[in-house]
């Protein structure tokens, strides 16, 4: 390794001038800061093969391999010292890759440097890198989003991303990465989950130069235009930002809906998206979970609530077994494909119905206050109900849930309903707060019991309903006068100013 690092030196100085691997006192304390806070997950040689390894995907680095996904540089090509430092501040959002804003600048320096000596590469011919030239954004335009999306298609995105961007096409269940780890296709509608940035500039360097080591490939999309229109369509695809809710209101309608028949009653409310985290705490753990958001939207009418919820999923399990309560698989039944595993969602609420009960523990209740549970097994038809009293003690019962289900272009929709009063159940009580939160499996990602993504408790608001007072009439009435006065005032003035002024 020395003698390869002082051949590599002397090649530097000879072709590469621009190499540079930093001093042994920059390198030093580089290591010594990447055994502290890097190595349990990258591994003290680098090789990404940490005890934290097993519980992250994408699994952290290998820097032994010189692939790197975040460059400004071509395809192929190593990272250049400042793409190094930026994904160490920046992190990846929504993998274990934490970011380190408050390192300073000399600490990441020496963390790049130190990082580029698990790589022989990096002294050699390779670790000459010039950026490539990002041009500066054009402007945006509604043509060019209509153009960019035929430029998404004429260039296969949707085979792994979708027809609607939400990480769905026909190749996605089978992407694996270089070090053999499965993958997905990023959720272009959730842009601010983009790893590589999320800036209209950001989306243009992703695909220009592809994500090594993922099945990313670059593009060298002509003519020149229409890499700003494939930008702007993916860009369009998207918020800017997750804007996660706290809370969903329940709005008042005049009858129960029809489960099948209902996208009419919500096409006119807007969704809350509440996140959605593994369930790490109890056994069954789901460190990498399938879904991480949930859509919800809720309305009641004088007899029934009626819940909508909506997530991406790449594929839709519809057959095999799901209930809250199965046992998790255990890793090594990970490789048994006799076990199938459908998707399914379930909410929950509170059973208790006074309201000083505190809340259920969160992870399906326990012993003092026991937790409601609307569970949509996505294989059936019906929506069953289980009231729990832990994740051990989860029983099945009669309250009737309706229910219905259907799933397009990468998405679920889940309706379900209930009579609001239910004795010994969740009531729903206008003007109050409810206590919900959301469990979500992920069939494809072999989900089951506990290993599912949850939700903290959100609050639920049931709506007042609007009934007909004669105050709100009786105040209508009265500042319509007094506005009819003001303008009489107003231009009674006018006139008068107008004489006087003549
Ligand atoms: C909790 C685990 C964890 C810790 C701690 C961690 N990383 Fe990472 N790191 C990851 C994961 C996971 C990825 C892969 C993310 C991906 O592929 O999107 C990653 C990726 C990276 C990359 C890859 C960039 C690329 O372009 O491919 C760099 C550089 C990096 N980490 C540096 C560091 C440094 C330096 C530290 C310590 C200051 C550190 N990491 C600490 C988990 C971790
Ligand atoms: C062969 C499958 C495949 C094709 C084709 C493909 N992608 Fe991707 N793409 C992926 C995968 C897999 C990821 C996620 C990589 C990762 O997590 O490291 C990704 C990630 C992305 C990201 C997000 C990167 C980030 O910063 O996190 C964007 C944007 C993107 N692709 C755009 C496109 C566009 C535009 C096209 C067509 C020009 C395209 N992709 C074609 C597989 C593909």
């Amino acid at each position: 390794m020395l003698t390869l690092l002082l051949l590599a030196a002397g090649t530097a100085s000879v072709s590469a001038q621009n190499i540079d691997l930093g001093s042994d006192a920059q390198r030093d304390a580089g290591k010594q800061m990447y055994e502290l806070k890097c190595a349990h997950c990258h591994g003290a040689d680098g090789a990404g093969d940490a005890a934290m390894s097993e519980l992250l995907r994408p699994a952290p680095r290998n820097f032994t391999s010189s692939t790197f996904k975040f460059r400004t540089t071509g395809s192929g090509e190593l990272p250049s010292d400042d793409d190094i430092k930026d994904s160490i501040r920046k992190g990846m959002p929504y993998t274990g890759m934490p970011p380190w804003p408050s390192l300073s600048e000399d600490e990441v320096t020496n963390l790049m440097y130190y990082i580029k000596t698990f790589s022989d590469d990096f002294a050699g011919v390779f670790g000459e890198v010039t950026p490539l030239e990002m041009p500066d954004p054009p402007s945006m335009s509604e043509e060019s989003i209509i153009r960019g999306r035929e430029v998404y298609i004429e260039n296969s995105c949707a085979d792994c991303h979708g027809e609607k961007g939400r990480g769905d096409g026909p190749s996605a269940p089978t992407l694996e990465d270089t070090w053999n780890y499965p993958i997905r296709a990023a959720d272009l509608t959730k842009r601010w989950a983009f790893r590589g940035g999320s800036s209209r500039s950001d989306i243009f360097r992703t695909f220009t130069t592809g994500l090594d080591g993922s099945p990313m490939p670059s593009f060298d999309i002509q003519p020149p235009e229409d890499q700003w229109n494939l930008v702007d369509y993916v860009y369009s695809l998207s918020r800017d930002e997750a804007d996660y809710g706290t809370m969903v209101v329940a709005t008042t309608i005049a009858e129960p809906i029809d489960v099948n028949n209902a996208a009419s009653v919500f096409d006119g409310i807007d969704p809350v998206l509440f996140a959605v985290v593994g369930q790490v705490i109890e056994p069954g753990r789901a460190f990498f979970p399938g879904v991480n958001g949930v859509e919800v939207r809720s309305v009641v009418s004088p007899s029934t609530i009626s819940i909508m919820l909506q997530w991406n999923d790449m594929s839709a399990e519809t057959t095999g077994i799901a209930g809250p309560g199965l046992g998790a698989p255990d890793r090594t039944a990970d490789e048994d494909t006799s076990i199938t595993y459908a998707d399914a969602i379930a909410v929950q609420f509170p059973s208790g119905v006074s309201a000083g009960t505190g809340k259920p523990y969160f992870l399906f209740g326990d012993r003092k206050a026991s937790a409601d549970l609307w569970f949509a097994d996505l294989s059936a038809t019906q929506a069953t109900h289980y009231t729990g009293k832990g994740s051990g003690d989860i029983q099945l019962d009669e309250t009737r849930i309706e229910m219905s289900s259907s799933y397009s272009d990468g998405q679920w929709t889940v309706i379900m309903q209930r009579d609001r009063e239910i004795s010994g159940h969740a009531a729903f009580t206008e003007g109050t707060f409810v206590p919900i939160s959301f469990s979500v499996w992920d069939g494809f990602n072999r989900e089951r019991g506990n290993r599912r993504g949850i939700t903290m408790w959100y609050s639920l608001y049931i709506d007042v309903a609007v009934k007909e007072s004669p105050v709100v009439p009786m105040i209508s009435y009265g500042f319509a006068t007094l506005l009819l006065g003001l303008i009489t005032t107003f231009l009674v003035r006018r006139k008068f100013g107008d004489k006087e002024s003549a």
